[in-house]
């Protein structure tokens, strides 16, 4: 195989971030840590396997900024906060990844948390919570929490963070029309329904300055009435405003997995944004169209079915996009990076796409607590089968049980 020795090992830049190459590791959940509330050894190793793997930039799966405690709305005292969610030793993390590559990089994720409110109330097919539309003081309080956070992670040491804006969690319901139908300062236009982001941002850079800030958005919630390719780029317009550092490029809410094949373009199991069976090139790399449509100042990083080197390097020489990161092909292959960069093995990733990882990341079966999420494809065959089986009957078990 050809070794690459250009574009996408080359440096980029992401705010005041150098980064060694262009390959990111896209925030990937850590169930075990989550649930714990404290740092493990094993979610340390993992962090240390990927950054000796080569990665230039790594982000953590998604941290919680705030949860509802009670129904006491409009105490003032509704919210427990990232000091209270912080899994403890988050730091460590950052540790890791320094002694194992000086010039690896690690930011947090940061999303919400538990929370029964929305920026209105729509009936989704998969939640059985009761939802309440939020109030304006309540968003002014959720603003609050994430600039908590910020400011936390920046003294935990790590070198930015990314908001989690995607998937149908509460950032994204706020940017969607789909799920944001309010007639407030927050909800119309697309400047309005990124007014939370806005101020996110703003409020944090007092604190933060220039430490850099990332999001994570959808290009499409696949939901009619929800952000689509023609939409996409006014709204990207408006969070590259907002004074984010990077946007990265996925798509996708839980709510559209009622729709069929045909409807989606891909096979209806969890999650959307990680299609599954991508068999052939055509589907590969699959919101590359959308991120195409884009033209801003901030680096722009593309996630979903990246499986290939050479076209991932023509996608890059392209010039429409900066970054390319990947989650499920380096939960398979930690040292998938430098494996390519050797030219070592095929210029696809072992990653199959088959989201067993994802049900590993759920079910956990035959151990009390959820551990690290694993390749569930290599590592354990004989549970690939039921893995598969579970996520084919997930969406009619979610829909039917309502
Ligand atoms: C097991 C697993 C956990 C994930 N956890 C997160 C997460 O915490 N935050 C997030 O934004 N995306 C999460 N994702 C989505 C991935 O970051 C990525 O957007 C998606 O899998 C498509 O990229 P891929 O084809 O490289 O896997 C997760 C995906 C998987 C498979």
């Amino acid at each position: 195989m050809r070794r690459y020795s250009y574009t996408i090992f080359s440096e980029g830049k992401i705010g005041q971030l150098t980064l060694s190459n262009r390959l990111v590791r896209s925030a990937t959940w850590d169930p075990s840590i989550l649930t714990r509330r404290v740092m493990t050894d094993e979610v340390l190793n993992l962090y240390r396997g990927l950054a000796i793997g080569g990665v230039g930039l790594i982000i953590t799966g998604g941290f919680p900024v705030f949860s509802e405690l009670s129904s006491d709305v409009g105490s003032g005292n509704w919210l427990s906060t990232y000091a209270d969610l912080r899994v403890k030793g988050i730091e460590k993390m950052v540790q890791v990844v320094k002694n194992a590559r000086s010039d690896c990089h690690i930011i947090a994720q940061l999303e919400n948390g538990n929370l029964s409110g929305r920026p209105s109330v729509i009936d989704s097919p998969f939640s059985r919570r009761k939802v309440r539309r939020l109030t304006v003081e309540e968003i002014s309080d959720i603003v609050d929490c994430f600039v908590e956070g910020i400011i936390d992670v920046k003294k935990a040491g790590f070198g930015g963070i990314q908001l989690h804006a995607a998937h149908g969690g509460l950032l994204s319901r706020f940017l969607s029309p789909y799920t944001n139908r309010r007639d407030d300062a927050y909800g119309g236009s697309p400047s309005n329904r990124a007014r939370i982001i806005r101020e996110i941002v703003s409020k944090a850079r007092q604190f933060v300055s220039d430490f850099p800030i990332l999001i994570k958005m959808n290009c499409t919630d696949y939901l009619e009435g929800g952000i689509e390719i023609d939409t996409f780029f006014d709204l990207a317009q408006e969070i590259e405003q907002t004074g984010v550092d990077a946007i990265e490029v996925s798509g996708g809410m839980w709510d559209c997995l009622v729709r069929s094949e045909q409807e989606l373009g891909f096979r209806p199991v969890p999650a959307p944004e990680s299609h599954t069976r991508i068999r052939s090139p055509e589907k590969q790399s699959y919101f590359l169209k959308f991120a195409e449509t884009l033209n801003l100042g901030i680096p722009v990083i593309l996630v979903g079915g990246n499986r290939d080197i050479e076209r991932l390097e023509t996608i890059v020489n392209q010039g429409k996009v900066d970054f390319i990161a990947l989650s499920r092909p380096l939960i398979c292959e930690p040292d998938l990076p430098n494996r390519w960069r050797e030219g070592r093995g095929a210029r696809t990733t072992a990653c199959i796409s088959c989201n067993s990882c994802i049900f590993a990341m759920h079910v956990h079966p035959g151990k009390p607590e959820p551990g690290l999420v694993t390749c569930v494809y290599k590592n354990d065959p004989s549970l690939h089968h039921v893995a598969q089986r579970w996520l084919a009957s997930w969406v009619r078990k979610h829909t039917l049980l309502k």
